[in-house]
């Protein structure tokens, strides 16, 4: 059963993915995301992509909220929204996927953008079989 959260809290949390896409640093790809979570105290956090000259060190709007959710010491997430000023929704990264699962192994992931579409589901289901903090307990 997938997080239940209320229109407002839905509307709140798309609304600052939106905002947060504007602050992204992403002069190499001119790829801009923001995201948005919701954490169990119902703060909500946000973070956009950072790039690097040095591409790797990339961080995606996913970890850069989640981490500024965990430097609050908030780590229980319930939900997670992309948002890309893109036609179609983008699905959170494989690196973004395991760091969701570490805070959040029930966590709800939206992924919204410019057009209609957009995708509703779960880290469960982006990230099957994951290993994480119960394999090391
Ligand atoms: N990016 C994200 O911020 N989140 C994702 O889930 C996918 C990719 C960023 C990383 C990079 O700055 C740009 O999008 C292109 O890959």
């Amino acid at each position: 059963m997938a997080e239940e959260l209320t229109p407002a809290q839905l509307r709140r949390l798309e609304a600052a993915a939106r905002q947060a896409a504007g602050n992204a640093y992403a002069p190499y790809s001119g790829f801009a995301v923001g995201a948005a979570i919701l954490t169990s105290s119902g703060k909500i956090y946000s973070g956009c992509n950072v790039e690097n000259a040095s591409y790797g060190l990339t961080n995606c709007a996913e970890r850069t909220a989640i981490f500024a959710a965990a430097a609050h010491g908030e780590r229980k997430l319930r939900c997670v929204v992309v948002y890309t000023p893109t036609p179609t929704a983008t699905a959170p990264c494989g690196a973004c996927r395991q760091v969701i699962y570490e805070f959040g192994p029930g966590v709800r992931v939206i992924s919204v953008c410019d057009g209609k579409a957009r995708t509703d589901t779960t880290i469960k289901d982006l990230l099957p079989g994951a290993f994480g903090p119960q394999d090391l307990a």
